[in-house]
């Protein structure tokens, strides 16, 4: 893969600031057994040197989710996705794989599928080119109308006949390894990455019966700019202890008293967390039951209990009995996501007449208790710039952020590693800017 690297887009001393910190703050106190942890230090969610170098230590290694199959269903069809500042595309080339590439033209850095101008209004809402989707035959950079066809080879480029040695077949869109997994599209920026698959094997045992690729999100959701960090929306869906009191009533069909996490081994690629609901055939809209037909093929087990699983950094998914949430949470600074969220459903369950009235109350159910997470989500990002914010103990019904903690830490403590064993300035530690 022809790559810049994140590393040599960081400032060296600012990374090897941060990894020698990690060292002065007994991380591992955050990863013991879940009844003498603590939370992670506060400046791991604010400071934009730790986000920098969460950039090094997670996003360019770990697999990052980009979106559904069914978004791209036809040869040639397209989108592009904007992931932790790097502009990508997602292709179904001529063979009909699924390929993502670099959308940065070999030129001079243009968006290859960028629009040609821009509308004023959007220009005045988001300060940059949006990201795109719709279906073609090769791409043709807006600026100078360099060419490339659906495996990112470049086919054409004007007028460069007279640039010596310059050849066509020599330039190509940088390309990305691609897994599909259960209809989800993910990316690497590291390719020499383990497969991830074999790392999800609990997960796929847990979610079998749901058959995730045979689902279609028909109405994904894009929120920008919520102004917290990417790790505090993950910890506050994932943990139940907020469930019988932030939403108190809401989610009574899923009480926290009746979570059961899955202890997670060094290694996976996923953190599972399950709750027993308070009856059969549950799921979270204001009836307690489900607005839909249940999945077929699911057992009695299945049909008790709702599992969420986070496939770090970006993915958040939860079975209900009749459907399936998911969320992409997309840093796009220290404090600052991007989300994109839907909800997977049988192609066929797309036809009944009531499919319109049943979206609008499963929406309205979401945006209750979603007003709810958002307010503590932004709350708690208040509180972690205080001078005053702790790392405190927790609860067993927060037993899963312990898992989350061990899959950060064993990250960031390789990512330290690795910064501390290449060649660099010699450095202090320094207090990071966040108050404390
Ligand atoms: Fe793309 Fe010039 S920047 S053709």
């Amino acid at each position: 893969m022809a790559t810049n690297g994140w590393s040599s887009r960081i400032d060296s001393v600012s990374l090897a600031n941060v990894a020698q910190w990690i060292g002065t703050q007994n991380l591992a106190a955050s990863t013991q057994s879940p009844e003498h942890a603590i939370t992670m230090p506060p400046q791991c969610y604010t400071d934009s040197a730790f986000y920098e170098f969460e950039k090094e230590a997670i996003f360019s290694k770990e697999w990052l989710c980009l979106g559904r199959v069914e978004q791209v269903p036809n040869v040639g069809d397209y989108f592009t996705i904007t992931m932790v500042d790097e502009p990508l595309l997602v292709v179904r080339g001529a063979d009909e794989q699924i390929r993502v590439m670099s959308a940065v033209c070999r030129h001079r850095a243009m968006i290859v599928t960028a629009p040609a101008a821009v509308d004023p209004e959007t220009w005045l809402d988001s300060k940059t080119v949006p990201d795109t989707s719709g279906s073609c035959t090769q791409f043709k950079c807006p600026y100078h109308y360099w060419t490339y066809d659906l495996d990112g080879q470049l086919i054409g480029a004007p007028e460069m006949h007279r640039t010596p040695g310059f050849n066509d077949k020599d330039v190509r869109l940088p390309q990305l390894p691609v897994e599909i997994w259960n209809g989800f599209i993910f990316t690497n920026f590291d390719a020499d990455a383990p497969p991830l698959a074999p790392r999800l094997s609990r997960l796929e045992e847990k979610f079998a019966n749901w058959h995730l690729d045979q689902l279609v999100d028909p109405e994904p959701v894009w929120v920008r700019d919520l102004p917290w960090n990417w790790k505090v929306m993950h910890e506050n869906s994932m943990e139940a202890y907020h469930a019988d009191r932030l939403h108190a009533g809401l989610h009574a069909m899923l009480p926290a008293s009746h979570v059961m996490p899955t202890v997670y081994e060094p290694g996976d690629a996923a953190v599972i967390t399950s709750i027993r609901a308070a009856h059969i055939d549950y799921s979270v809209n204001p009836t307690y039951k489900p607005l839909r037909p249940i999945i077929e093929g699911l057992s009695q087990e299945d049909r008790w209990v709702s599992t969420f699983a986070l496939i770090p950094p970006i993915l958040l998914i939860g079975v209900m009995t009749d459907s399936v949430l998911y969320r992409m949470v997309i840093p796009t600074g220290p404090e600052s996501i991007h989300i994109r969220f839907g909800l997977l459903i049988p192609q066929h369950h797309l036809r009944p007449r009531r499919y319109k009235q049943i979206r609008k109350m499963e929406a309205e159910a979401v945006r209750i208790i979603g007003a709810q997470d958002w307010a503590a989500d932004s709350g708690v990002q208040k509180g972690l710039r205080s001078r005053f914010a702790p790392r405190s103990r927790l609860s067993w019904q927060e037993e899963v952020l312990v898992s989350m903690n061990r899959w950060l830490v064993e990250r960031y403590t390789a990512a330290a590693e690795r910064v501390a064993a290449g060649p660099g300035p010699s450095v202090q530690v320094v207090e990071l800017a966040t108050g404390r």
